[in-house]
């Protein structure tokens, strides 16, 4: 099985970017937890994080033929792209949406996400732990989708 893990725009910062909502732990970091856990549970995990949204939109649209899932941290994009939804559904494969903070919970704006009614799963507000309960619950929803 193979994973793909997007990062969206400012989330290159994570480590020194208002560390007080999204902690201390840097993006590498959270790679280096999510290649261990794949390493764990078998798959294998390509990453991506930019901060241009047509970027990433064209990085779903090449990755789609040869990842079985995406697992998805959109940042700011998830209260704002409907393109960005467009290419994950064009591609027509199983998204987890995460999100270090707890969205809910924040600014009204951030309250509304495009991805979340079409996404297998929403994670949000562990910290770097969203992301790995992220790739559990993918891992497991694409494994379902073999059986
Ligand atoms: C975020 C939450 C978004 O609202 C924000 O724009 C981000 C990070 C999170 O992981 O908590 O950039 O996606």
């Amino acid at each position: 099985m193979r994973i793909a893990v997007v990062h969206g725009p400012n989330l290159n910062l994570l480590g020194s970017r208002e560390p007080a909502i999204y902690g201390r732990t840097t993006l590498a970091e959270i790679n280096g937890q999510l290649e261990q856990l794949a390493g764990e549970l078998e798959v294998e995990l390509e990453v991506l994080q930019s901060n241009a949204e047509g970027d990433l939109i064209a990085y779903i649209q090449e990755a789609g033929a040869r990842v079985d899932g995406f697992l998805v941290n959109a940042a700011g994009l998830t209260h704002t792209s409907v393109a960005l939804l467009d290419a994950l559904l064009a591609v027509g494969r199983p998204y987890v949406e995460v999100h270090l903070s707890n969205p809910a919970g924040r600014e009204r704006f951030r309250r509304r996400s495009l991805l979340a009614p079409r996404a297998r799963g929403v994670v949000q507000g562990f910290g770097t732990e969203s992301y790995t309960l992220g790739l559990r619950g993918l891992v497991a929803a694409c494994a379902g989708a073999h059986e």
